[in-house]
């Protein structure tokens, strides 16, 4: 038995990483789904490879008209969206005295503004359309607490725990649950970036900080994208309904909260 048979999802940033795995575990639960992108090479990638039940879809979530056109094209192939992964991020790192405001102004418009405003759009889908849906924002264990070289995108990742405890408040009294995944460190192209851009701070080798992290994690290793499609599927399914607001770390014991 399926999880999400006959649910549609809309995940965006799923051309790779953790959201092409969430595409895919949500895919093998039955559902089909929008891998939306900026990098739409890779989204159709992707979306070939799942085959059956992907759909790519041209998305910038730094853009209003980009973000209204991926909610309408998703509708106008699937009927509805009844889950939303806000997933797509990007990564800056410097220390206090050399961060630049362009990086910010744009880390700021992706992980934040980007996240908030497909929320509505959906939001505002859902309700018209009276679907009792699921959004999953994508936190991590960087905005539960500040690092030094990585201010920035700690704040937006704070912020985003934030809005999904505002939105999640605000939304459950149409039945949309909010809720968030708060990953460690994941493998994957994200944490090749990560690893080359505090290298350079830090003066290590490549390959260096990612295995310190990962020995530093109480389970043992850097998690996988894989290791966190349980929470994704879980958190889109029914069982979930009274899960409202929250952030739930998936991260081999890193935090606790
Ligand atoms: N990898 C980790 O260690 C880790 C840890 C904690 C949280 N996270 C979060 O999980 C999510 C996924 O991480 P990942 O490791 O798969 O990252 P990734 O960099 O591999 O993938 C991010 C995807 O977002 C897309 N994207 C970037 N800007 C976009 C835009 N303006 N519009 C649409 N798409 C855009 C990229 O093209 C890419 O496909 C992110 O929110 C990230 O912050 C990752």
């Amino acid at each position: 038995m399926t999880r999400l048979e006959g649910k549609t999802a809309l995940i965006t940033g799923a051309a790779r990483g953790i959201g092409r795995a969430f595409a895919q575990a949500y895919v093998r639960e039955g559902a089909r789904v929008a891998i939306a992108d900026i990098d739409m090479d890779g989204a159709r990638r992707t979306a070939a490879e799942i085959g059956d039940g992907a759909l790519a879809v041209a998305m910038d979530v730094t853009d209003q008209d980009s973000i209204e056109t991926a909610v309408a094209k998703t509708t106008a192939s699937f009927g509805q969206i009844d889950i939303l992964v806000n997933n797509a991020a990007i990564f800056t790192a410097a220390p206090i005295v050399e961060i630049e405001r362009s990086d910010f102004d744009r880390a700021f418009s992706v992980n934040v503004a980007g996240t908030l405003f497909t929320l509505q759009a959906v939001a505002r889908h859902m309700i018209e359309n009276g679907v009792r849906g699921k959004i999953i924002n994508m936190a991590s264990q960087a905005g539960r607490r500040g690092e030094p070289l990585v201010a920035v995108y700690c704040a937006t990742k704070a912020a985003i725990i934030s809005l999904t405890q505002s939105a999640g408040l605000n939304l459950i009294g149409h039945g949309i649950n909010v809720n968030a995944i708060s990953p460690g460190v994941v493998d994957g192209e994200h944490w090749d970036g990560v690893d080359a851009l505090i290298a350079k701070y830090e003066d290590k080798a490549p390959g260096r900080k990612k295995k310190e992290v990962g020995d530093a994690v109480p389970y043992g290793r850097m998690g996988t994208a894989d290791d966190l499609t349980g929470m994704a599927v879980f958190l889109a399914t029914s069982e979930a309904d009274y899960i409202v607001a929250q952030t739930y770390n998936v991260d081999g014991g890193q935090w606790m909260s």
